[in-house]
């Protein structure tokens, strides 16, 4: 236990359980987190790397493997709950991208990428739902500036952030449970390994670290920003830089945009 008043922060014995944690953005908030006194859960598919994150981590940490896209929701759900009996914010971070278009797009990755982008985070929220009702929480998703605009080569990433942005904006308008929060992060390009991890249109991994992604801000940055945006209990925080200016353009001189975007895509 921290004594009270000493180096307190709001995430002192929080229990976060954080999706997508052994890479890039998750990676960098459970570090940051744990070291605000939070204690973590951690879930992704790669044991051995939610290993190496527990490693880099200050307080207690435990790792619940699951790859997220294949259902079984509940019962992981289930099985977070049961490690320390609540879950206090749930984020939400866990996605795969997109680099392919439409028509090279198989059905089966246009599905894979819709059960992870959208169904998990939605899946996962209504499973701890009746928790976060009697006990209240704050859950979090990481959506996508393509989650508010078209993007080409992400028609199926960005279907699903608008998805996401769709659900979990209604959610918002729709609960009315006392101490209970959502938040919705939309990072524009962020450096990870997520151009590398991003599906081809019949399910290979792109494998590059596109020019774009290289330029974007640090993991470590986009975490910093998304956990001041859980403190202030913000709705929605957008995490970016030149997408502002494309976004700005979609909503106020949309010929402009349509051009512009086009060199979005790589
Ligand atoms: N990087 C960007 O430019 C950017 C911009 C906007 C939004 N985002 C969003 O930010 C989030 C994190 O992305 P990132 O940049 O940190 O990319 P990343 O480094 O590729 O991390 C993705 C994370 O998701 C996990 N994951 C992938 N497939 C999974 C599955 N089937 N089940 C469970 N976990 C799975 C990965 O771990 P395993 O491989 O171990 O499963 C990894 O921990 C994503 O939701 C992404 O859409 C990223």
């Amino acid at each position: 236990m921290i004594p009270l008043g000493e180096n307190r922060t709001s995430f002192s014995e929080k229990i976060i359980w954080i999706t997508g944690a052994s890479s890039g953005i998750g990676e960098a908030l459970a570090v940051q987190l744990s070291a605000m006194g939070a204690l973590l859960i951690l879930t992704s598919r790669n044991e051995s790397e939610l290993a190496q994150v527990r490693d880099r981590c200050s307080g207690q940490v435990s790792i619940l493997p699951a790859d997220l896209s294949i259902g079984g929701v509940h019962e992981l759900a289930a099985a977070a709950l049961a490690i320390h009996g609540r879950v206090d914010i749930l984020i939400n971070n866990a996605g795969i991208g997109q680099r392919a278009t439409a028509e090279e797009t198989s059905e089966i990755v246009l599905r894979q990428i819709m059960e992870l982008d959208f169904f998990a985070p939605v899946l996962l929220t209504q499973a701890l739902m009746p928790h976060f009702r009697s006990q209240g929480g704050h859950v979090v998703v990481t959506g996508s500036m393509a989650g508010l605009m078209g993007v080409p080569r992400r028609t199926a990433y960005s279907a699903a952030k608008h998805a996401v942005m769709g659900y979990f904006e209604s959610l918002q308008v729709e609960h009315a449970i006392e101490g209970f929060f959502i938040t919705i992060v939309s990072p524009g390009r962020v450096r990870s390994r997520f151009s590398i991890n991003a599906l081809r249109g019949s399910g290979e991994a792109h494998g590059q670290m596109d020019k774009a992604q290289q330029k974007g801000i640090p993991a470590e940055v986009c975490a910093g920003k998304i956990i001041r945006a859980i403190e202030r209990k913000r709705r929605h925080a957008v995490i970016a830089r030149e997408e502002r200016l494309l976004w700005w353009l979609r909503k106020w001189a949309p010929p402009l945009y349509y051009i512009a975007a086009r060199r979005f895509g790589g």
